[in-house]
């Protein structure tokens, strides 16, 4: 039997699936692992955790499954975006990583806008400097830490990582590299341009390849570690978000993927680089030659029932999400009153606001363990749909709309979003995320399948369809209007 294995280095765990050819899931394995927050703002990661994450998720695939490492016959990559694994000049960790979720640089974020132009740096870039992107923090590294910074020989990504301790190869994909903010999007390559204006050195950064080509094979000495055959092919991958679109099948234009995790994201594949002139929303390569994509993303979705859940949870309660969902299905739509900003960790789309904070607005006695989860659902789906908005503004085709993530397994938040955005759902039969992804561009790059496309077709499957309720969808209309008004009222008020 032979089978491809995906690994997807999450910000939460490092998650594995074992494939077989035919891209059946025969397999899951999960490592968990916790952010340091050294002070607030700040999200970091030790990149050799991941790494010891992912040689112990793919030594639990193979003795789970009884599987021999020899019928392993690729490996696709997949993890977090943007987070900045900083290395010297002997390969080896220089500090913690800065995640996606940092806020720290918005100093370097308003430099660069200045330095390069806020026009220039789209037209180089596809996109705007946001702190969570890769760029700033390396010139955080040069500002804060000059000496870390003296030091840096090569930066990677969180799965490049991964992929370098596994090959000794220093490479990354198109789609990852896009959210870099050094690289030019709409010609696939890195920008010298932009590398020359914030004077970052060009040989620090990998070589780029398109997403299901094999970039590096399996070294003895991770072979022994990770339990793989030495010579294993490894594919180039892609970013979470990418790669989770192609297990989801967004492959083409016209569907819309909406994944609630901890981040929230609305992903639509485009046949042409996305050119936004304002850069509302990311503009993106995506992981299939030919196409790029643009995603809104939320920074904290099912981060925010997850905070919601473990304040309930320190206060001594046993409480889980099933008994937080049974509880707001008691509750009417709009709560009562009670609404809910979810910008706990600050608001990328559509705000770009590192200092927007999270708010329950209209609180009363009567407000409950399912007023406030309710809440919470609805506020991360009037966020969603601003994200929405924005693409369908940009000329985004939206025919139809996958629902995916840790969110697509509550029914009642999953109707939310559907009456929020008055449109229908469809969730999938498979929802492994991104590691799904990961594993069919290892498919396609060992030859099991000629495309994504191809890969997609073969494997997918629809599970159910949610239709918007009429009268909701009117509830929700003015819930969105309110939710947008708040903002408007706070946004001046976050700043501590
Ligand atoms: C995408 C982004 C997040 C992370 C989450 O731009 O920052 O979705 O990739 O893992």
């Amino acid at each position: 039997m032979s089978y491809v294995i995906g690994i997807d280095v999450g910000t939460s765990g490092t998650k594995g699936l074992l494939v077989s050819e035919s891209g059946r899931v025969a397999r899951t394995a999960t490592v968990e692992y916790g952010v340091s927050t050294p002070r607030p703002g700040w999200a970091e990661q030790d990149p050799d955790d991941w790494w010891k994450a992912s040689a112990e998720v793919i030594k639990r695939l193979l003795a789970d499954s009884g599987a021999r490492g020899a019928e392993v016959v690729g490996v696709g990559l997949t993890g977090q975006m943007h987070s900045s694994v900083f290395l010297d000049g002997n390969d080896g960790v220089i500090r913690p990583a800065l995640l996606w979720c940092d806020q720290r640089v918005s100093g370097e974020v308003e430099y660069i806008t200045e330095k390069i132009g806020f026009d220039r740096l789209v037209t180089l870039t596809n996109n705007r400097a946001l702190t969570g992107f890769t760029a700033p923090k390396v010139l955080w590294l040069k500002n804060s830490e000059p000496q870390n910074y003296g030091r840096l020989k090569s930066l990677l990504l969180a799965k490049d990582y991964i992929r370098f301790k596994l090959t000794g190869e220093k490479a990354t994909d198109v789609s990852d590299a896009s959210g870099m903010l050094l690289f030019d999007v709409a010609g696939r390559e890195w920008s010298r341009e932009t590398l020359d204006l914030l004077e970052i050195d060009a040989s620090i950064l990998a070589r780029v390849y398109e997403s299901s080509q094999i970039c590096g094979r399996v070294s003895k000495e991770a072979a022994l570690a990770a339990g793989l055959e030495p010579g294993t092919p490894v594919v180039a991958g892609a970013g979470d978000q990418a790669a989770g679109a192609i297990g989801n099948g967004v492959v083409r234009e016209g569907p819309v993927l909406i994944t609630v995790g901890t981040s929230g994201v609305v992903f639509a594949a485009s046949e042409k680089p996305v050119m936004d002139p304002l850069a509302r929303i990311h503009s993106f390569c995506h992981a299939s030659p030919g196409l790029w994509h643009a995603m809104g993303v939320m920074l904290s979705a099912g981060g925010s029932t997850r905070w919601l859940r473990d304040l309930f949870r320190q206060a001594g309660s046993d409480i889980d999400y099933p008994d937080m969902g049974a509880a707001a299905e008691e509750v009417p739509p709009r709560c009562e009153g009670l609404t809910f900003l979810p910008y706990l960790t600050g608001e990328r789309t559509p705000h770009f606001d590192p200092e927007a904070r999270g708010v329950f607005s209209g609180l009363s006695l009567g407000s409950g363990v399912g007023h406030l989860t309710r809440a919470v659902m609805e506020g991360v789906a009037y966020g969603l749909k601003d994200s929405v908005n924005l693409m369908a503004e940009s000329g985004l085709r939206m025919d139809e709309v996958y629902l995916s993530g840790g969110g697509a397994k509550s029914a009642l938040w999953s109707a939310v979003i559907s009456s929020v955005l008055g449109l229908p759902i469809k969730r999938l039969s498979v929802d492994e995320g991104p590691a799904f992804g990961a594993a069919i561009l290892a498919l396609v790059g060992t030859g099991a399948f000629s495309s994504a496309a191809e890969a997609a077709e073969a494997t997918l499957s629809i599970r159910d369809e949610i239709e918007p309720d009429p009268d909701w969808v009117n509830a929700y209309e003015a819930g969105h209007e309110r939710f947008a008004a708040l903002y408007e009222a706070l946004k001046d008020k976050f700043a501590i």
